[in-house]
């Protein structure tokens, strides 16, 4: 599978929330928030007993490319896939998880923070990974020096950014998407603050595009 593929499922969408989801019952209007704030997809992580459900509440939603998070083994991206996730994320660089995906055709953005993991996402034929955790690793500081050698990679950062720290990212020509979990916290979901939550992802729009010159 190949980058081209994750870019064309993402079809310009630039902006990734990650959404740890435990009550599929708010998964309806979590994706109402969302599209109402402008963003066009979204990652379910696959770490809550209902994952599932979610995925599916949120991919028949209509407005949203969603696919899945924390994948970590082969028959989770299944499972994923069959609830309609049309991409799969995984926090690390797992081969079996990479061939699935290939099986089951869907892209996969595995999770690198070394240079070596890297080339084993090269060997493996993947030109977009996930660069996981991104600020703790040392932000777009670290992205540069990585990008650097790797000219055809496109990243997508993810892990401690926020709207502050997310145009900062976006400029950069290496970065394919940014994710992130701040437009819609665990906090918010389990108060149901379904307009705080569309707050912060328009704000997050907002940031993302360019700045008018
Ligand atoms: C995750 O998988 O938890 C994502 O990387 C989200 O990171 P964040 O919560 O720091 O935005």
């Amino acid at each position: 599978m190949t980058a081209a593929t994750v870019a064309r499922v993402l079809d310009g969408a630039r902006l990734m929330p990650v959404l740890t989801v435990p009550d599929p019952g708010t998964a309806g209007p979590l994706a109402d928030a969302l599209t109402a704030g402008g963003v066009r997809c979204a990652e379910v992580t696959f770490r809550t007993h209902d994952a599932e459900q979610v995925l599916k509440t949120m991919a028949s939603h209509g407005g949203l490319t969603v696919g899945t998070g924390t994948v970590v083994t082969p028959e989770q991206a299944e499972r994923a896939v069959a609830a309609g996730a049309r991409f799969v994320v995984s926090p690390g660089f797992d081969e079996e998880v990479v061939v699935k995906c290939g099986e089951l055709g869907v892209p996969v953005v595995p999770g690198i923070a070394t240079a070596t993991e890297l080339m084993r996402a090269l060997k493996a034929e993947l030109d977009t990974v996930k660069l996981f955790p991104a600020e703790p690793l040392g932000g777009l500081r670290t992205l540069r020096a990585l990008a650097a050698p790797f000219p055809g990679v496109r990243f997508m950062p993810t892990g401690g950014i926020d709207a502050v720290a997310l145009p900062g990212y976006l400029s950069e020509p290496a970065v394919l998407a940014v994710g992130g979990s701040w437009m819609a916290t665990p906090a918010l979901l389990k108060s149901g603050d379904y307009a705080e939550i569309r707050r912060l992802t328009a704000e997050a729009v907002e940031r993302s595009m360019p700045c008018p010159t």
